[in-house]
């Protein structure tokens, strides 16, 4: 299954061609440089699967029905979403991003900070002109910690001691939580006052979130086309699963060699393959696919509470998407 297929997105199909337009205007500025750049991020839209599950969800949440609050809590998060990966590009000195040049290859870093931080002002914006302080802590809170899991990344990027268990809290930190937060979100704007409702959904989000990051590490040990560079883990010196598990399993020797070639020749084509080729040859890819369908089990576990619906049916179908997908 490569795209999200229409059949997914059949119970929210108003919902998201409304947001386009929301999401459109949710970024409007008097300064031309801005509106031209803006102009350029909506037009290569990405698979926009974080506002999906905020439509879903509010609507599994409440049997149908959605509200205004919610569609702002799609652009919200849509807006943070954007702003994160405008940063992340520049952080990791990528120059490609869904299929195009990054903001940061066409305008260079320092326009690339500016806009980044734009476009979060705009998202917080959204929420408290409206008065959705709920959903400002919601997504608060992510922005947090998508910002501490970056940082907790670099830290482990420069000592190379990263164990399994910080890559998860990584992973949890810079990923999952912001797909908690469209779910926390989804249920909250519709049911304010159901707490234990909203943590559950939370946490359905966070699951789903582990086995999206773990799906997109496993993408860079690919070659495939899926329109940012892969192979650049290893360069960025950035440890993901995939090598993790190959560094638990080698000798001595191996390991050495491994971390050896992480640290001081981390940018040398040849021997980033044969890391690649290591990793490969050792199950670290199994393993690491093992782990992405736990996670997997214990969002679909969740849903398994819910009465059937043409959005648990979606749902369903998108938590397997997110596994299964090419891109
Ligand atoms: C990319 O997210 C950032 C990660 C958390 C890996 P997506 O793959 O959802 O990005 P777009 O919006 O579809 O481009
Ligand atoms: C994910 O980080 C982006 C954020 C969570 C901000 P990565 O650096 O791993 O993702 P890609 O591969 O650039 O999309
Ligand atoms: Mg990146
Ligand atoms: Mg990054």
């Amino acid at each position: 299954m490569a795209k999200i297929t229409e059949q997914i997105k059949e119970p929210i199909a108003a919902e998201m061609a409304a947001f386009e337009d929301k999401f459109r205007d949710s970024m409007s500025s008097r300064v031309a440089l801005l509106n031209r750049i803006t102009h350029y991020i909506v037009n290569r839209k990405g698979k926009q699967m974080r506002p999906m599950f905020v439509f879903l969800v509010a609507k599994l949440a409440s049997g149908g029905t959605i509200s205004e609050r919610t569609y702002r809590g799609a652009s919200v998060i849509e807006l943070i979403h954007t702003a994160t990966l405008v940063h992340d590009d520049v952080v990791d000195d990528s120059n490609k991003r869904r299929g195009f040049f990054s903001i940061n290859a066409l305008w260079k870093n320092k326009i690339a900070v500016l806009v980044g931080d734009y476009l979060l002002s705009k998202g917080l914006l959204l929420s408290i002109d409206h008065g959705d302080f709920d959903l400002l802590r919601i997504i608060s809170v992510a922005v947090r910690e998508m910002s501490e899991g970056e940082l907790l990344q670099m830290e482990k990027a420069r000592r190379l001691d990263i164990t399994e268990e910080v890559y998860y809290e990584i992973i949890r930190q810079k990923t999952a939580t912001l797909i908690a937060a469209c779910c926390a979100m989804g249920a909250c704007s519709v049911c304010p006052d159901n707490a234990p409702l909203i943590e559950k959904m939370r946490c359905f989000g966070e699951y789903v979130g582990m086995a999206f990051q773990i799906k997109d590490d496993l993408f860079d040990y690919t070659e495939e086309a899926i329109g940012k560079p892969t192979g650049i883990d290893i360069k960025e010196q950035k440890m993901t699963l995939p090598l993790i598990y190959a560094l638990n399993q080698a000798s001595e020797e191996d390991r050495k060699w491994l971390i050896n070639s992480v640290k001081n020749h981390n940018t040398d084509k040849k021997r980033v393959k044969e890391v690649i080729a290591y990793v490969k040859a050792h199950g670290g890819i199994e393993r690491t696919e093992a782990k992405m369908r736990e996670y997997q089990a214990k969002a679909l576990a969740i849903l398994s509470d819910f009465p059937d619906s043409p959005y648990k049916k979606s749902l369903l179908q998108i938590v397997d998407y997110v596994i299964e997908r090419t891109v």
